[in-house]
This record gives C-alpha cells, structure tokens and sequence, in this order.
C-alpha cells in the first residue's frame, strides 16, 4: 500500500507499547487514525499525544476479545472516517510459568485477547475492505514466540503460532480472490513495552487464581533460568519506536514477514525446523 496519506488505519492496543508506536508512524504517514485499547486513559493519552502533533485521530475503548466490541470499533471508524484502509491487529498479553500450570482463565484470556482479537479483527474488518474495493493491508502482531516454542510461555506460544498461521492463510485467500489488500505479520523478539504488566487489564471475570506467574514477576526477577536462557536468545532489547518504523515500511513495501531481530530469528527458526526435519525432540534454546 504505497499511498498512505488521507487513507483511514484503525491499530488496537495503541494506547501502549508498540501499538502506540506504530499509530504515530501512521499518523507521521498522514493517515487518519482510529486508536483502539482496553484502557479508557491509555487511550486518550495516545489520542491526545496524536492530535497535539496535528494529526487526525479518535479513540474508541475496545475490548478485542469480544467479537461485538471489534464491531462496534469497525462502526465508529466507518462513521467517522467513512473507510478503513488498514487494520492492524496488535493488542496483546501474556501469562508466565509451566504450560500445566496455566489456569483455564489464565488460557481463556490469553487466547481471547492474543488469538481471538486477531480472528475478529479479521472477520469484522476484512470483508469491509474487499467491499470498498479498494487497497488495504493488514497487519497482525505475532512474536518470535509464534515461530518457535519458549519454554513457561505455553498460553502465549500456541496463541502467536495461531496468529502466524492465521496471518498465511489470510495471504493465500486474499492472493486466490484477487483482492488489493496485502498482508503482514509482525514477529518481534523482545521490546520494551507494559507488556511485562498485563495483569493490569485482565478482566475480573478471567481473574481468578492464576497457577502461572504474571510475566513481570518471571521474567524480571528470573528465577526462572530456562525462560531467562530463552528470552536471552531472543536478542537486544528494542525501541518501540523503531518496531514503528519497521511496521510503516512493511505497509509500504508489502513485506510479509517483519522480523525485528532478523538474524537471531533466522538461527531459532531453522533450528526448529531442522528438529521437525531430522524428527529428533526440541534443541534448547540458548543465546
Ligand atoms: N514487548 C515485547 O517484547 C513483544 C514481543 C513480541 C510480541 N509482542 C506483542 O506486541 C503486541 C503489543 O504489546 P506491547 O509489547 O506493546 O505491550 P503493551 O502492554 O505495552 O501494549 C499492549 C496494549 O494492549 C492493550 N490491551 C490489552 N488487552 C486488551 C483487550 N482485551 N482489548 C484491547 N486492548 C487490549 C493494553 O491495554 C495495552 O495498551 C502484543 O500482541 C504482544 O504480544 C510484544
């Protein structure tokens, strides 16, 4: 999608982390912006943040993980903006520690969020741009954890390998109609974002006693060393800003796969596959 100016991106989770990021650079693009989030205040600082600059942009609260809400947000960007030419299916959380100690709240929110905030994102949003006929991408936010299996991440692992495979069945479709929309799928490996605090949206409905830590306490206390080793192998930290930069360049250019830590994740990946290949149990991760 190479003309971005005046073209209509909604970006959920944007009132945070990379979601944020990404909404600017679009802005900066001159398009017209639909910020979506869970978190009413986020939000607004995101909006606040983006018209200040002189750009053009609104928010609606949005829960992604309820089909109605991501209507709903579809509704309100059509009725402001009158299209949407670019969706990009971001907002996400996680829940650390061993797959079977996951709650099934911990997993009902994990997924529901991660992997079911994509499935409506792309069934609310993709039809209403095949209809407009005209070109549109969408972007959806996997991780490096949707390309290989890290170790006490299980709910996060199988909902980011379901967005990547998503995200490929999404492409073929769109290749078979003929339609002028492409497709991306972001896989980062670490980035300094709240993502680290996401207990702090999850709904008192999905609450409950979770038997898996909250990723804050995992990861950065790391008592944990195999998820330590493997998040060590995920490479440097990023700038949400320049996860921003690659995600506006990928819209442009039509890149699929945005990888922000290329090399380490081609090692991961070709490992994983090799394992697949020569049928022999997982490699371990290490840096
Ligand atoms: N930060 C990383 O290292 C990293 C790595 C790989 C992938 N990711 C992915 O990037 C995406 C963005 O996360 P981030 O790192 O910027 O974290 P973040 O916590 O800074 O931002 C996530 C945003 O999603 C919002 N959100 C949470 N639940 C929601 C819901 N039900 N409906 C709508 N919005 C909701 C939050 O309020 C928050 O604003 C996520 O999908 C995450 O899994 C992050």
């Amino acid at each position: 999608m190479e003309k971005l100016e005046g073209k209509v991106a909604v970006v959920t989770g944007a009132g945070s982390g990379i979601g944020r990021a990404v909404a600017t650079h679009l802005a900066e693009a001159r398009m017209r912006v639909v910020v979506a989030d869970i978190e009413q205040g986020a939000m607004d600082a995101t909006v606040a943040q983006l018209t200040g600059a002189g750009h053009e942009a609104i928010g609606v609260q949005t829960d992604v993980s309820d089909g109605e809400s991501v209507q709903a947000l579809a509704d309100a960007a059509v009725a402001r903006f009158g299209a949407v030419h670019l969706i990009h299916n971001n907002a996400g959380v996680g829940v650390g520690g061993p797959i079977w100690a996951h709650t099934e709240s911990d997993w009902r929110w994990v997924l529901g969020v991660n992997l079911w905030g994509v499935i409506h994102g792309i069934r609310v949003f993709v039809p209403l741009m095949i209809e407009q006929g005209e070109p549109g991408h969408v972007v959806n936010t996997a991780s490096m954890a949707g390309l290989i299996s890290v170790p006490h991440l299980g709910a996060y692992n199988v909902s980011k390998h379901g967005v990547v495979t998503l995200s490929e069945t999404l492409h073929r479709d769109l290749q078979l109609q003929g339609a002028r929309i492409g497709v991306s799928v972001l896989c980062p490996g670490l980035v300094m974002t709240n993502i680290f605090e996401s207990q702090r949206n999850r709904p008192e409905g999905l609450s409950g006693e979770t038997g898996a830590g909250n990723l804050s306490a995992l990861i950065r206390t790391a008592a944990d060393d195999a998820t330590a080793d493997a998040l060590g192998a995920f490479g440097d930290v990023l700038s949400p800003d320049e996860v921003g930069a690659s995600v506006l360049d990928a819209v442009r250019t039509d890149r699929f796969y945005v990888l922000t830590h290329p090399e380490i994740t081609r090692v991961l990946v070709r490992a994983r596959y090799d394992d697949i290949v020569e049928t022999r149990s997982p490699t371990a991760l290490r840096p």
